[in-house]
């Protein structure tokens, strides 16, 4: 099961913000999370907040054919909330889970659904992730049509011992099969998720994985180092000794790897983790959370964030459901982030970005670490920037840390 929420302070049954956070909606572009909490089988290395059918069973509120409208009713209170002087909404972001286990008309109505609440941005970017067994290519042709136009599929490897450790089940060429539909549909921006550093994986399997990826020729790729997360199938055979657990060389080796061949094949790193083929395909939605905008995350287990106020909601999808048809705030609990938890913030997020942390944001005392930083490699100055290097990427969070009163 998901692993738990954070505990923080009661969230107002109305959803309610404090005024000095209503005051940012304005000024902000406004983007939405959609989370899908559903998926066909786990995979062994997955705590995301998602259920199989079983792992529902026939809970009211838990069904996957009421979900569309009880998101809807999420988005009512939030328009209660944010109120008249809202933005037309930047960008939309559907996940999960598996977002396309919901036919393609329940995703466009959710699209639907914000354009009459908000009203879309004329360039807004509505993205779906998907895995690539859960989606066909008349199913892509239909998502284009109901309003999406970036897609994101969860690709992992292309070796089949790899993907067996992460108990992930795809059909070789899938995921590059789907990226080719996508593109025949009309989606403006595909991508593919890679994941790096999996028990027994050779550096020649993440070689062939990456090779795979790049001749799919996705707009955007992420590869993200495995996490080996606390009561995952994946930890408790790395416990009982079954499989070893990859060590950060190994991890490295891998991620200069990726740099060097996604470098190669003409994708550029804008963000630690995510590369993209030029600047319009960069994540606008993931760039939004990068840097501090307001987002809204309707579903369960969901994270939202204005001006300053972080909540999250209930986890089940049966408590969410029932918390929406009782006419309340999901919420499960909130925190107030002060102006130092969010220069911090800023620093940790902005940092891992290829445009760099704007030096204002850094104090007198931290201005004075940067020549040490620069002197060991970690980091460059320009125009007032400072960006990490390709070795200060290798060890972004060390580098925060190092920077930071
Ligand atoms: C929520 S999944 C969405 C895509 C879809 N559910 C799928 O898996 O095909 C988003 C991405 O997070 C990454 N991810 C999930 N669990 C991870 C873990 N434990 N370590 C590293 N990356 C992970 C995977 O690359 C995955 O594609
Ligand atoms: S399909 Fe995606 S969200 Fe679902 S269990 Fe696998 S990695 Fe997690």
């Amino acid at each position: 099961m998901p692993s738990v929420l954070p505990e923080g302070e009661a969230a107002p049954p109305d959803g309610s913000l404090p005024d000095h956070a209503r005051a940012e909606v304005a000024g902000q572009p406004l983007s939405i999370y959609l989370h899908v909490p559903f998926c066909t089988t786990r995979c062994g290395y997955c705590d995301f907040n998602t259920y199989t059918a079983s792992e529902l069973g026939p809970q009211p509120g838990a069904s996957r054919l009421g979900y569309a409208d009880t998101a809807i009713a999420e988005l009512d209170l939030a328009v209660r909330v944010l109120g008249d002087q809202a933005p037309p909404v930047s960008t939309i972001f559907v996940g999960g889970g598996t977002p396309t286990l919901l036919p393609p008309d329940d995703l466009g109505q959710l699209v639907a659904a914000a354009h009459d609440r908000f009203g879309l941005a004329s360039d807004v970017e509505v993205t779906t992730e998907s895995n690539p067994e859960s989606i066909d290519a008349a199913g892509l042709v239909r998502l284009r049509e109901r309003g999406f136009n970036r897609i994101s599929f969860g690709m992992q490897s292309a070796v089949p011992h790899v993907l067996a450790t992460l108990d992930r089940v795809h059909s070789p060429g899938r995921p590059q099969q789907a990226v080719a539909e996508a593109k025949a549909a009309g989606f403006t921006s595909t991508s593919l998720d890679l994941i790096y550093g999996t028990p027994g994986e050779s550096l020649a399997d993440w070689e062939t994985s990456l090779d795979a990826a790049v001749a799919a020729e996705p707009d955007h790729l992420s590869a993200y180092a495995l996490i080996v997360e606390d009561g995952t199938k994946l930890a408790g055979r790395i416990r009982r000794g079954e499989l070893a657990m990859t060590d950060d060389d190994d991890l490295a080796d891998k991620y200069l790897l990726a740099e060097q061949k996604l470098t190669a094949a003409g994708y550029s790193a804008y963000e630690v983790s995510n590369w993209s083929r030029s600047t319009e395909t960069r994540c606008r939605h993931n760039l939004a959370y990068w840097r501090g905008q307001t987002w809204w995350g309707v579903g369960p287990g969901a994270h939202s964030h204005v001006g300053g106020v972080r909540w999250w909601n209930v986890k089940h999808p049966a408590a969410y459901a029932a918390r929406i048809d009782a006419g309340a705030s999901p919420a499960y609990a909130r925190e107030l982030l002060s102006e130092a938890d969010r220069r911090v913030e800023r620093v940790l997020l902005e940092l891992r970005l290829a445009d760099g942390l704007d030096l204002a944001v850094l104090t007198g005392t931290e201005r004075r670490r940067i020549p040490d930083l620069v002197a060991r490699g970690s980091a460059v100055l320009t125009d007032d920037r400072l960006v990490l290097t390709l070795t200060g990427r290798l060890l972004a969070d060390g580098v925060v840390r190092d920077l930071l009163d």
